[in-house]
């Protein structure tokens, strides 16, 4: 497995991922637009060729934003999504970075051992963030 830049060849993989994952999902011309974009940091993990998971994040004044991280579910549990999240923590430091953020469902207990279990602290709630289903957003952060 590797760690490699979204390129356009990726994000038909991506999509199908984002349909999988979300009730909200990104669509392709979104994704593509990231590739354009400087203040954009999106990876993808790949073995044999085929996208085994994603990350996206944004900075803005060494303020990173995460978008979202998603890994296929038969890859899962393998360390794809911690060497996804550990590249976007590595790369939002390196810019001389303030901190990392962003917002999980407050039920997603497998995203959120992962976030704490790579420093991020709970920091908030966003009441009603989401919706299909509505539900809370909670607010890790991670400072430098
Ligand atoms: C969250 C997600 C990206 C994790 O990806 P993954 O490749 O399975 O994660 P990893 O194998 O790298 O696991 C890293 C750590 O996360 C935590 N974790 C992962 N899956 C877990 C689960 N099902 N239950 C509890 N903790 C879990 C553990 O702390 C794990 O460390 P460990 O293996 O030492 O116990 C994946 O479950 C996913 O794509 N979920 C759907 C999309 C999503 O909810 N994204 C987050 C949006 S904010």
């Amino acid at each position: 497995m590797e760690i490699v830049r979204m390129e356009a060849a990726h994000i038909p993989q991506i999509a199908a991922l984002e349909r999988l994952c979300f009730s909200e999902p990104w669509s392709e011309r979104s994704l593509l637009e990231e590739t354009e974009n400087p203040a954009a940091y999106f990876i993808v993990a790949v073995e044999d060729g085929a996208v085994r998971g994603y990350a996206g994040m944004h900075t803005v004044l060494g303020e990173s934003y995460v978008d979202n991280i998603a890994v296929f579910p038969a890859y899962r549990g393998r360390g794809i999504g911690r060497a996804l999240t550990q590249a976007l923590i590595d790369r939002a430091r390196a810019v001389d970075g303030a901190f990392i953020t962003l917002e999980v469902r407050a039920s997603n207990r497998a995203a959120i051992a992962l976030y704490t279990a790579l420093g991020f602290e709970k920091v908030g709630v966003r009441p009603n963030f989401y919706m299909a289903p509505r539900e809370d957003a909670a607010l890790f952060t991670l400072r430098f």
